[in-house]
C-alpha cells in the first residue's frame, strides 16, 4: 500500500503573556466545515461553483488537492475566493496517488464517502493524528452501503484503500454517536445510489451538508426525529449544478478572541460576520449562563446562513452545569470553554464528552493535563470534566498532540493567567486558523 511521505515542519513552541486590555473588530477566517463541503460539492457539480470566503488553512488545501485528484479544476483568484470546476456526480477519477489528508479528520471522512459512491479506488492517508483516529465508524456503513476496504491499518485506520461501488444501495442508517461526519459520509455516498438513502441521528448533527445538498440541487428533507434527532432523506442520483457559495465567518474559530475578551481585564471587542447557525452555538449559550457579557448586533444572512457581529466584553464569569445533550452544538469548544470555566467562580461541570477523546487529539486528557500545568483544579470524572476555577497561575507548558485547538486554548488562556503559558508547538494552528497569531495581536493579545 502506498504510504504518503510526512515532513512535518518542526515543532515551534510560543508563550501568550498577560495582556492589556483587548479592543479592536476582527473577522475571523471562513467556516473550516463550509469550505470542506464547498469544495466537495463543487467536485460533483458540473460547471462553475464559485467560492467566497474560503478558509485557506491547511485542512481546506488538503481537500482541495484531493478534489483536483479526483477530477475537479481548481483555481485561486485571490484570498479566499476560488472556483472549482467539477468532475459531476458519477464521473469522478480514479486516482494515480494517495488521497493525504494531513490533519483533516472531516476531508478525509467526507471524501470516504464519495469515493465510496463511484467505482474507483483510493489509499487515503494522513499525519500521526490522524492516523491514530478511529475510521471504522465511516467504513461500516458505507459498507453496508456497498463499499469494499481493501486494506487498512489496525482497527480500522489510515492509510486506508477503499474500493467504491458503481451502484451503491440505498440504506437506511442510524448513527451511533452524534456525528456529522458519519452522517455527511452516508449522505456523500448515496448521492449516487439509484434509490434513497436515509439517515437518522438521535441528537441532531451540524447540517451543513444538507444545507449544501439542497443549495446545490438535491431532493432532500431533514424532519425532526424523537426529541432532539433528526431523520434526513436523499434522492440518489440528482442534477448537481454549481452554485456559489459564500463562505460565513468559523464560529469555532471566533471562539478563541471571544473567550480571550470575557477573561482579559477591560477588554471589549467585535468579531465580525459569525455564523450563529444553531446547531453549532452551544458556547455562546453556555457563555451567556455564566453571565458573559455577548451582545448579538447586525444580525443578517449570508450564503444561506444565519451570521450576526459578536460584542464581547471582559465578564465576572460564573460556573454552570453544561449538558450532555449540548456536545453536539458545541463539540470542538470544549478546550476554549475550559479556559473560559478556568477564569470563573465556582465549578463548571462538562458533561458527557466521549467524543473529545477521538477528535484531533485525546482532548479530554490533553485539556485536563494542559489546566493542571497551570495550576487549575480540575478532574475527570466519566466522561465529565470538572474544573474549579477562580485564580489561574499559569507558568505551564502545555502538550498541544498536533492538537490546533488545543494549542489556541491555552495561548488565549496565556494572555489572563498570572504567569505566561506556553505551547509545545503552534504550527498545527496553520490548519484551521493560519492568521491567528496576527488577529489576535491587533486585538492587543502578547506572545512571544
Ligand atoms: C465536523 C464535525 C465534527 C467536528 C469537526 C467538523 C464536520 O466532528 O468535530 O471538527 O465538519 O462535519 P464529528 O462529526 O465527528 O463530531
Amino acid at each position: 500500500m502506498p504510504h504518503a511521505a510526512h515532513a512535518h515542519a518542526p515543532a515551534a513552541p510560543l508563550s501568550a503573556h498577560r495582556s492589556g486590555p483587548l479592543s479592536g473588530r476582527v473577522r475571523p477566517p471562513g467556516d473550516k466545515s463550509v469550505s470542506h463541503r464547498a469544495l466537495i460539492f463543487g467536485l460533483l457539480a458540473i460547471g462553475e461553483t464559485k467560492i467566497e470566503g474560503l478558509l485557506e488553512g491547511e485542512d481546506v488545501l488538503r481537500t482541495a488537492q484531493a478534489c483536483r485528484q479526483l477530477g475537479a479544476k481548481i483555481l485561486r483568484h485571490a484570498e479566499g475566493r476560488w472556483s472549482v470546476w467539477g468532475a459531476g456526480l458519477g464521473s469522478l477519477l480514479q486516482p494515480t496517488e494517495t488521497l493525504d489528508f494531513g490533519n483533516a479528520g472531516t476531508g478525509s471522512r467526507l471524501m470516504m464517502g464519495v469515493v465510496a459512491g463511484h467505482p474507483i479506488v483510493a489509499c487515503f492517508d494522513g499525519d500521526a493524528s490522524l492516523r491514530k483516529r478511529p475510521m471504522k465508524r465511516i467504513l461500516d456503513p458505507l459498507a453496508l452501503q456497498g463499499a469494499q476496504v481493501l486494506e487498512q491499518a489496525e482497527g480500522g485506520r489510515l492509510p486506508l484503500v477503499l474500493q467504491g461501488s458503481s451502484e451503491p444501495l440505498p440504506v437506511e442508517y442510524k448513527t451511533p454517536v452524534a456525528s456529522a461526519q458519519i452522517k455527511s459520509a452516508v449522505l456523500l455516498c448515496g448521492l449516487n445510489s439509484p434509490g434513497r438513502t436515509t439517515v437518522i441521528e438521535a441528537e441532531a448533527s451540524r447540517d451543513h451538508t444538507e444545507k449544501m445538498l439542497a443549495h446545490f440541487g438535491a431532493k432532500v428533507v431533514s424532519a425532526p426525529h424523537g426529541p432532539h434527532g433528526r431523520k434526513i432523506t436523499l434522492e440518489g442520483r440528482p442534477e448537481m449544478t454549481a452554485r456559489e457559495v459564500r463562505v460565513p465567518a468559523d464560529p469555532s474559530s471566533a471562539a478563541f478572541p471571544l473567550v480571550a475578551a470575557l477573561i482579559v481585564e477591560g477588554s471589549d471587542i467585535v468579531i465580525e460576520g459569525v455564523m450563529t447557525n444553531p446547531l453549532r452555538s452551544g458556547l455562546l449559550t453556555t457563555l451567556q449562563e455564566m453571565d458573559a457579557d455577548v451582545a448579538f448586533e447586525n444580525r443578517r444572512e449570508e450564503g444561506g446562513e444565519e451570521v450576526a457581529d459578536i460584542r464581547a466584553r471582559f465578564s465576572r464569569l460564573t460556573g454552570v452545569d453544561v449538558p450532555a445533550a449540548r456536545a453536539p452544538s458545541m463539540i470542538d469548544e470544549y478546550p476554549i470553554l475550559a479556559v473560559a470555566a478556568s477564569f470563573a467562580l465556582g465549578e463548571t461541570r462538562m458533561r458527557g464528552l466521549s467524543e473529545l477523546r477521538v477528535k484531533e487529539s485525546d482532548r479530554l486528557e490533553a485539556v485536563a493535563a494542559g489546566l493542571k500545568a497551570n495550576g487549575v483544579d480540575c478532574e475527570i470524572v466519566d466522561d465529565d470534566l470538572i474544573v474549579r476555577g477562580g485564580r489561574v497561575a499559569g507558568g505551564g507548558m502545555v502538550e498541544t498532540h498536533l492538537d490546533h485547538r488545543i494549542a489556541m486554548s491555552f495561548l488565549v488562556m496565556g494572555l489572563a493567567a498570572e504567569k505566561k503559558v506556553t505551547v509545545d508547538d503552534e504550527t498545527m494552528i496553520a490548519t484551521s486558523f493560519p492568521a491567528f497569531r496576527p488577529l489576535m495581536e491587533r486585538l492587543g493579545a502578547r506572545f512571544s
